[in-house]
């Protein structure tokens, strides 16, 4: 209903005014929710997909397209959404090409005639096709593009479009730049972590390369008992640090060949502690600490540190504790000689049964043993590969 006591011109320019707020409020909210979920560190993936349903709706696009590729040899990280149908060849192509046209510009580019790009045309099979074009920059290089596509006849991008896209870009840049950054300083982290495992494994000669060893059956039989891969990861990475606590102890009490004494004991057994809180002062690694405390816990109670039992002990503690006692019985140490594999089953099996979880022993057992022989053999004596993917990840 009009108002009487506005102009039908004063009430025109009202109604456009707060169209205008609506749109800049909806904006707003797209942004900050994005700096928010920046800051909460969420999986890329999930954030795009977001940021691209919000953005989709608010500037009429018919579908986004990420490309990015951070340097010449890596493979580009691609995503796509909306409702235009998009091939792999498509959004490589266009990613491509587009991120090539960027590579001189912090501009936005725009096609809104796509006969002028035949690259384009044959892929798309069309010319009624608006395309923009932003570029993602990452350490001051055009690493990528956000590309909008947009079929024509719709409302055309204005300049307010191509503003929130500049800062949709700017966030995603911001991000990947980060995200690399924690990428280096993990793969430094694993690295020196690597190095001090071997560092641990030579203070013995008896134990060189057990825990790669150690490492390699706790993933199998994580993977045998079908756990998730982030589960799988956390428990390698817990089987080769399982013992980083003998870091301090004396090479004399680690080597010796002789019985020790009760001091000396105490002293070994102490190296789970320590492990422990090794691990608890990188914050990332955290949700490894069970698997490196509880490694030495048995099944029947007459484990160390806290003498926990059956379901007490965390399933990472007793998956690590059973690699560790399978690759002690099947190498050489100064107290025996190493028993084959199948002789080791047959051990486990028999006299060490009430000392570990029977399903934990299962998932051992149903593993491939001339498989596991196989890779324990061609270990790679001075790398230890860690596994970064999803070692970080929330889940
Ligand atoms: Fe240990
Ligand atoms: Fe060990």
């Amino acid at each position: 209903m009009r108002n009487m006591y506005l102009s039908q011109s004063m009430e025109d320019e009202i109604t456009a005014l707060s169209e205008q707020l609506m749109i800049s409020y909806e904006e707003l909210t797209l942004i900050y929710k994005l700096s928010e979920q920046l800051q909460q560190r969420k999986q890329f993936r999930e954030l795009f997909m977001e940021c691209a349903n919000d953005l989709q709706e608010l500037i009429n696009a018919d579908s986004l397209i990420l490309f990015v590729k951070p340097n010449s040899k890596s493979k580009p990280i691609v995503m796509t959404a909306g409702s235009f149908p998009l091939s792999d060849e498509i959004v490589r192509t266009t990613g491509a090409y587009l991120l090539q046209r960027c590579q001189h510009t912090d501009k936005p580019i725009l096609l809104t005639d796509l006969s002028a790009h035949p690259e384009l045309v044959s892929i798309f099979n069309t010319v009624l096709l608006n395309v923009l074009a932003w570029p993602i920059v990452i350490n001051n290089q055009q690493a990528g593009v956000l590309i909008v596509l947009q079929r024509s006849g719709e409302d055309e991008f204005d300049s307010t479009d191509t503003k929130l896209i500049a800062t949709i870009a700017r966030h995603i840049s911001w991000f990947l730049e980060n995200r690399m950054l924690i990428n280096d300083l993990e793969e430094l982290l694993m690295g020196l972590l690597s190095s001090l495992v071997n560092v641990i494994d030579a203070k013995d000669p008896y134990t060189r390369g057990h825990s790669q060893r150690v490492a390699l059956i706790a993933m199998r039989i994580a993977q045998t008992l079908e756990l998730s891969q982030n589960e799988c990861d956390r428990v390698y990475l817990a089987g080769l640090l399982h013992d980083i606590g003998k870091i301090g102890i004396n090479d004399s009490i680690l080597s010796k060949p002789g019985k020790l004494t009760n001091k000396e004991f105490k002293t070994i057994q102490n190296h789970t502690l320590v492990g422990a809180k090794i691990i608890s002062s990188l914050k990332q690694l955290k949700s490894i600490i069970p698997g490196v405390l509880y490694h030495h816990e048995r099944y029947d109670g007459s484990g160390y540190p806290e003498g926990l039992r059956g379901g007490e002990i965390p399933m990472m503690g007793m998956i690590v504790g059973l690699a560790d006692c399978f690759d002690a019985i099947t190498s050489d140490r100064t107290y025996h000689k190493a028993l084959d594999f199948a002789d080791a089953i047959d051990e486990i099996r028999s006299t060490s049964a009430s000392l570990f979880d029977p399903s934990i022993v299962a998932a051992l057992m149903r593993y491939d043993i001339d498989q596991l022989r196989y890779e324990l053999t061609t270990i790679p004596e001075t790398k230890t590969p860690i596994p970064l993917t999803g070692l970080f990840a929330e889940d």
